[in-house]
């Protein structure tokens, strides 16, 4: 009986990183902002009719999920789980039901058939959600008189409408516009922003490891201070477009992010990895790869220390440029703001892009800021030889996995399939990544170290990434 107590109180106490991490992710997943009518928000009691917010633990019926899947996760990239669908909430207001957006709408994501908190949403596009919102949120206000109703329409519409903007949006799905936050501080500064900003379309970055990446700064180009929270609510605030939203919520925001994602931990590899020739790999990563990314160490408890980033510039690494354009006229409207207390800037000569710490890196697929290269082995290819196209519908399905290439799998070039592409990323399919888009080119991350390495060496570092 004693020992039985003695174990009990073991396992309760000396709960290790991994639960941990899973509680941490389980509180994301219920996590939203939604404050006195400000929020992330779509009009007034659509979530009533609108079956896809969350009301209750209920398991989702048959016919739901097949709904489901093909709107919301073929057309629109959330992903749907078996009780919800990820970061879709419904929340109470002055006897209205509000649906309300929550971070793990985009940052929850999907690899190999697994939901991630804390990994980016492969598939989520903004600018088709914005474009369908604007429309039904538009008949769905006519001829209203509540004020409160009309309060938070006018937020909805703001949302959608900044979302839907064609000259600012994302051009494919998984893709987010940086220019959408940005707007926030052109329209407080009454500045146009419609031909000033660039579409700066990037990936939803992972989270795990974020203390330590928060010391070079927030966001890919680090240009952000991680000196005090703030930055974390960038997409919010654009929306509920109001300053005021944020500094309520602050202290909620340093909870969310100090005690739950500084959490998390990344996800391990579900599949095998062949430890003799990650052995060769980690060799060929530390003498190459680890100037610029670190070595990537683990504690004594096996769990990965995390470390700070690098910042290089934008002329080594040579990616695409379009997510730093205009940075300069940005700082300057952001440091006039009336939250320029809050959300501080790094001022740096060069700007660039972070070398990630690459724990979790076989799940981040397709790599690099803008989701431009879909495996680790395109990656280690000349940049004109990489694969230009590839389908990001379901990209974190099971069935689209590439075991072996470690990413998204692509068709072969001369199958049937590859021509298919071919017309329908020139014709504009926002479920095909198109390299030749703006802002989606491939370039870069190409070192001459890496012209030398054969096959085998190639494989064997994939096998040590994935070993991360
Ligand atoms: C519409 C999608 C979206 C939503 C919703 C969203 N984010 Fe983000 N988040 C992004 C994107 C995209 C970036 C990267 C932007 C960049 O680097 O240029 C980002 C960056 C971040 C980062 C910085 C990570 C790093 O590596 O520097 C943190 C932290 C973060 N978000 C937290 C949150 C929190 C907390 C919420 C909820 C309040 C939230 N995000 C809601 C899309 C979103
Ligand atoms: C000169 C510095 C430098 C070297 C050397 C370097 N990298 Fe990188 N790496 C970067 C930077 C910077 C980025 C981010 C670039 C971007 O997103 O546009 C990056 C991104 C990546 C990514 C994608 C991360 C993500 O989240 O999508 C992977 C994978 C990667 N590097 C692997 C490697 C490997 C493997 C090597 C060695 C063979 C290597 N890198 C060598 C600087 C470097």
């Amino acid at each position: 009986m004693k020992l039985i107590l003695l174990l009990i109180s073991l396992t309760t106490y000396s709960q290790n990183k991994f639960e941990l991490s899973e509680q941490a992710k389980k509180e994301f997943l219920d996590l939203n902002f939604f404050e006195n009518g400000r929020g992330m928000t779509v009009s007034p009691n659509l979530s009533r009719y609108v079956n896809i917010f969350k009301k209750s633990n209920k398991k989702l019926s048959k016919l739901d999920k097949f709904i489901f899947k093909k709107r919301l996760q073929e057309t629109y990239g959330f992903n749907v789980l078996e009780d919800r669908v990820a970061g879709l909430f419904n929340e109470k207001y002055k006897g209205m039901d509000v649906g309300v957006l929550g971070c793990v709408a985009c940052h929850g994501g999907k690899a190999a058939g697994k939901f991630i908190a804390g990994l980016g949403n492969k598939t989520i596009d903004v600018g088709r959600i914005g474009a369908d919102a604007v429309l039904v949120q538009k008949i769905w206000g006519t001829n209203r008189t509540n004020p409160d109703f009309l309060k938070i329409q006018k937020v909805a519409m703001n949302f959608a409408q900044i979302s839907a903007d064609q000259k600012i949006t994302n051009l494919s799905m998984g893709l987010i516009p940086d220019s959408s936050i940005k707007t926030f501080f052109y329209k407080e500064a009454k500045v146009p922003y419609r031909s000033r900003v660039s579409r700066a379309q990037v990936k939803v970055p992972h989270l795990w490891g974020l203390k330590e990446k928060r010391k070079t700064g927030i966001f890919w180009g680090a240009e952000s201070s991680g000196e005090n929270i703030g930055w974390e609510f960038g997409a919010e605030l654009f929306a509920s477009d109001s300053s005021e939203h944020l500094r309520a919520v602050l202290p909620k925001l340093t909870h969310a992010v100090e005690n739950i994602i500084y959490k998390f931990e990344s996800p391990a590899y579900p599949f095998d990895i062949n430890e003799l020739r990650a052995k060769l790999g980690k060799k060929l990563f530390d003498k190459s790869c680890a100037k610029c990314h670190g070595v990537h160490q683990r504690g004594e408890d096996g769990y990965p220390i995390y470390h700070r980033p690098k910042l290089i510039p934008i002329e080594v690494v040579k990616t695409d440029e379009d997510r730093l354009k205009g940075w300069d006229e940005y700082a300057r409207l952001v440091e006039k703001s009336s939250i320029s207390d809050v959300l501080k800037l790094n001022h740096r000569d060069k700007k660039g892009y972070v070398a990630p710490n690459l724990w979790g890196i076989w799940a981040r697929f397709p790599y690099l800021h803008n989701a431009s290269v879909p495996t680790l082995y395109d990656l280690f290819l000349e940049p004109s030889k990489r694969q230009k196209f590839f389908d990001m519908k379901n990209a974190g399905e099971e069935n689209r996995f590439d075991k072996k290439l470690i990413g998204l799998e692509y068709p072969n070039k001369g199958s049937r399939a590859y021509e298919e592409f071919v017309n329908k990323a020139e014709s504009g399919a926002r479920n095909i990544y198109y390299t030749k888009r703006e802002g989606h080119s491939n370039k870069g991350h190409y070192f001459k170290f890496m012209k030398n390495y054969t096959q085998d060496e190639i494989y064997s570092i994939i096998e040590y990434l994935k070993s991360l």
